[in-house]
C-alpha cells in the first residue's frame, strides 16, 4: 500500500527541570497509565458477517437513500454503501491512528515540559495500540480495506512537516483526534457489529484523554502570539477544514461502488443528512477551538462557508 515520507526539522528539547509544575497534565498522565488495556480484551469473537443485509436504517437515512444516486439500484445497494462507509471509515481512522502515533513521540522531544513529556509517551502507546486494534479488525473481517484517503494524506503531510510543536499539536490533537473522537461516538448508530462498536467504545476512551491534553497544551497559547502567528494557526485550522470535508465527500467509496463521482460527491455535498452527517463529524473539533480560545470570528466564518458548524445563539451544535 505504499509508504510515506515526510521532511522535518524539529528542536528536540531536554529540560533538567524535575519539579512538578502542571497538575492537571500530571493527573492526565496518572489516568492514561491506569486506563491502559490490552488489544487481547476485546471479544474477537463477536461475529461479523461483512456485506450481509442491513435492518432498515432511520426514516431520514432511508429519505436520503431515495435522493441518492444509488436509488435507481434497489435497497440492497444501501446497505452496501453502509458497509462500505463502515469499511472506509475504520480504514481512514487506521491511517490517522498511525500518524497520531508518530505525533505523540514528536511530541514527546518537542514539548518544552517534562509533565507533558510523560503524558506524550503514554499517548504514544495508546496510539500503538489502536493502530493494531484497527488493522486486526480490518486484516480479519474486511475483505478490501481502503489506502489512506488523499484529503488525509494532504493533511498529514502538512502536519508532519512543521517545525512548530504548537502547529502540530493543534493539526492533531485537536482537528484529527476530536475528529475521531466524534466518529467513535457516533459508531453505534453508523457501523454495523458489535465487534467494531466495542472496539471504537474502548478507544474513544483513550482519544478523549488525547483531547483533553490538547486542550491543556495550546490553551491560553493563542493570547500571547501576534496577530500574524495567530493568523497563521487560523489558516492551518482553514485548511485542515477543508480537507476534512472534501474528505467526507466519500470520492473513495463512489468510486468503489461505481458511482459517477460527480453525482456521488454532489449527492454527499448536498443531501441535508450528509451535511448533518459531517457537521456530526465536525462537532467535537469546534468545541476544542473553543476550548483553546481558537474559534475565532474568522475561523467561526470559514467553518459556516464549509457547512461544518451551525451557530444557535454563539453555541456549536
Ligand atoms: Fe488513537
Ligand atoms: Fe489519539
Amino acid at each position: 500500500m505504499g509508504e510515506l515520507t515526510v521532511g522535518s526539522s524539529v528542536g528536540v528539547r531536554l529540560t533538567w527541570d524535575y519539579e512538578p509544575t502542571d497538575s492537571r497534565t500530571g493527573a492526565l498522565y496518572q489516568r492514561a497509565k491506569q486506563m491502559q488495556w490490552s488489544v487481547d480484551d476485546v471479544d474477537w469473537r463477536l461475529p461479523v458477517e461483512f456485506g450481509s443485509p442491513l435492518p432498515d436504517d432511520s426514516a431520514f437515512a432511508m429519505t436520503a437513500f431515495a435522493a441518492s444516486p444509488l436509488a435507481r439500484r434497489g435497497r440492497p445497494a444501501w446497505d452496501a454503501f453502509r458497509w462500505e462507509l463502515q469499511a472506509w471509515m475504520v480504514s481512514q481512522f487506521l491511517h490517522g491512528e498511525q500518524a497520531a502515533m508518530v505525533v505523540a513521540s514528536r511530541l514527546v522531544e518537542v514539548m518544552p515540559d517534562l509533565e507533558s513529556k510523560f503524558y506524550a509517551t503514554t499517548q504514544a502507546v495508546d496510539e500503538a495500540r489502536h493502530v493494531e486494534v484497527f488493522s486486526r479488525y480490518l486484516r480479519t473481517h474486511v475483505p478490501h480495506p481502503y489506502p489512506v484517503s488523499e484529503p488525509l494524506l494532504l493533511m498529514l503531510t502538512d502536519i508532519l512537516g512543521d517545525p512548530r510543536w504548537d502547529v502540530v499539536a493543534l493539526g492533531m490533537q485537536i482537528m484529527v483526534e476530536a475528529l475521531a473522537m466524534a466518529a467513535f461516538r457516533l459508531a453505534g448508530n453508523t457501523f454495523h457489529d458489535d465487534l467494531i462498536k466495542r472496539i471504537t467504545t474502548l478507544v474513544a476512551r483513550d482519544e478523549a484523554r488525547h483531547v483533553s491534553f490538547g486542550v491543556l497544551a495550546l490553551g491560553g497559547l493563542y493570547d500571547s502570539m501576534t496577530s500574524a502567528e495567530r493568523a497563521e494557526r487560523e489558516d492551518l485550522v482553514l485548511e485542515s477544514a477543508a480537507l476534512i470535508r472534501r474528505r467526507f465527500l466519500l470520492a473513495d467509496i463512489w468510486d468503489r461502488l461505481e458511482v459517477p463521482l460527480r453525482e456521488g460527491t454532489d449527492f454527499a455535498a448536498h443531501h441535508e443528512l450528509m451535511i448533518a452527517y459531517r457537521q456530526a463529524i465536525f462537532s467535537r473539533v469546534g468545541n476544542a477551538l473553543g476550548q483553546i480560545g481558537l474559534l475565532t470570528p474568522r475561523v467561526r466564518t470559514g467553518l459556516e462557508r464549509l457547512d461544518l458548524i451551525r451557530f444557535t445563539e454563539g453555541a456549536t451544535r
